[in-house]
């Protein structure tokens, strides 16, 4: 792209203060920013006050495989998963590419310590989850790591350091996700430097595209890998690609299998798996009726009673069929760092801003069907989101002191 051109996209978008400070940059930075213009996609500024693409459809109940059932069946699922791993079929995937904000470190989420008497990191224990597994298993399972332009270095260097927890490095693949510009209010870029537009990473359904884009996807048809488990870096009490789960999901040939806790109460915030048009789904608790919250199953038990923990093992086959350009793109209020018109740079302590996603969970409604599965929350689900308060490192501590982890 030109000057020309760059300087005419802008305009058109009305953006031209993009261009405020290139009196005063080197060739070098001119040719950075110019370039920077021509990837980046103006057109999600528009999406600031709503669009197409928002409107849901018809809601209706998604039986989920419960605790019950799991427990009579646990022999053959767990020999069917114990199998499929056994066969090289299923990797992991860690969605690492977040910027944790809530949490409030400049470092990437996995590098925080949540010990208390002795370091433990919360990528230590993700890989030591799937260490359980693949101790288990004898075998070693395809660990793919995104991260993002903005913590790759570091999340990196860290692993490397710490000689990765103890997993075998030449089977963890790292990969960048994409980025997408971050703006003010009233929808205009932010700037980060006087050369660089504002980006973030434009969430965790990027981890599909991105993959591709890095050329991932040889590997995954290079090494027959049918299943892929994707889960967030936060859940420290996650299990991951474990057998019994991955058995269920083989064994009732779904396009995708997700693991789903009990709501702790009607009203829970928590999304909450469903129908929606006939398609598996997840309905925001914001967008549960209240007669919706009240419906009951054949059983009498609440009919929108599970809620997604962020780890789904999707069968790798479909997901060429998952377009980005029919899933919704989400506008998200966040604390966006920034130049101001003197050229000082800001870090924000309140939402100042809009940064544009799509989610993993938005993928689902793409796929045919989805079994849900019920894991038991106070054993596996641990996220950690805050310093303090719900869904923060002190929760998460009690929650591991109470499954014996030492702190
Ligand atoms: P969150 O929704 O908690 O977002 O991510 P976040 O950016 O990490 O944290 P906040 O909202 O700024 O506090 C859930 C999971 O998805 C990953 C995160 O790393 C986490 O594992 N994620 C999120 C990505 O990999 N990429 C993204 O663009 C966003």
């Amino acid at each position: 792209m030109t000057y020309e051109e760059a300087r005419a996209k802008l305009c058109a978008a009305g953006q031209e203060h993009v261009f405020r400070y290139y009196d005063e940059l080197s060739a070098e930075q001119r040719r950075a920013l110019i370039k920077q213009v021509g990837e980046t996609d103006l057109s999600v500024l528009k999406r600031i006050h709503g669009g197409a693409g928002d409107e849901r459809g018809v809601f209706s109940p998604l039986a989920a495989m419960q605790r019950s059932e799991i427990k009579a069946r646990e022999r053959e699922l767990h020999e069917a998963g114990v199998r499929t791993i056994k066969a090289g079929k299923t990797a992991a995937l860690l969605l690492a590419g977040g910027m944790g904000t809530r949490l409030g470190s400049d470092d990437p989420k996995g590098m925080y310590d949540i010990g208390l008497t002795r370091p433990v990191y919360i990528f230590e224990r993700i890989i030591g989850n799937l260490l359980d597994v693949v101790r288990e298993t004898d075998t070693w399972i395809r660990l793919f790591i995104m991260t993002s332009e903005k913590n790759h270095d570091k999340t990196v260097a860290f692993l490397k350091e710490k000689n990765y927890f103890g997993y075998k490095e030449d089977r963890i693949v790292f990969f960048r996700q994409d980025m997408a510009p971050a703006c003010d209010f009233g929808g205009k870029l932010y700037m980060e430097a006087k050369d660089r537009i504002s980006t973030s990473p434009n969430g965790n359904a990027g981890w599909y595209s991105s993959m591709c884009r890095a050329g991932l996807d040889k590997i995954l048809t290079g090494e027959g890998i049918e299943w892929i488990d994707v889960f967030a870096v936060d859940n420290v009490l996650q299990r991951i690609c474990d057998p019994c789960f991955v058995g269920a999901t083989v064994l009732a040939d779904v396009s995708v299998g997700a693991k789903v806790v009990r709501k702790a109460a009607p009203d829970e915030k928590v999304g909450v798996m469903c129908l929606e048009d006939g398609r598996p789904s997840i309905v925001e608790y914001y967008e549960l009726s209240d007669e919706m919250m009240n419906a009951k199953d054949a059983n009498g038990d609440p009919a929108y009673n599970y809620g997604v923990i962020l780890n789904y093992l999707f069968r790798v086959s479909e997901l060429a069929g998952i377009a980005d350009e029919r899933m919704p793109l989400h506008v998200v209020k966040k604390k966006i760092p920034y130049i101001d018109g003197n050229g000082d740079y800001i870090k924000p302590s309140e939402p100042n801003g809009f940064k544009f996603e799509q989610l993993v969970l938005d993928m689902i409604h793409q796929l045919s069907s989805c079994l849900p599965y019920e894991v038991i929350r106070e054993k596996e689900f641990a996220p950690i989101k805050n310093p303090t308060g719900i869904d923060s490192v002190e929760s998460a501590r009690e929650l591991l002191k109470k499954n014996g982890v030492e702190l």
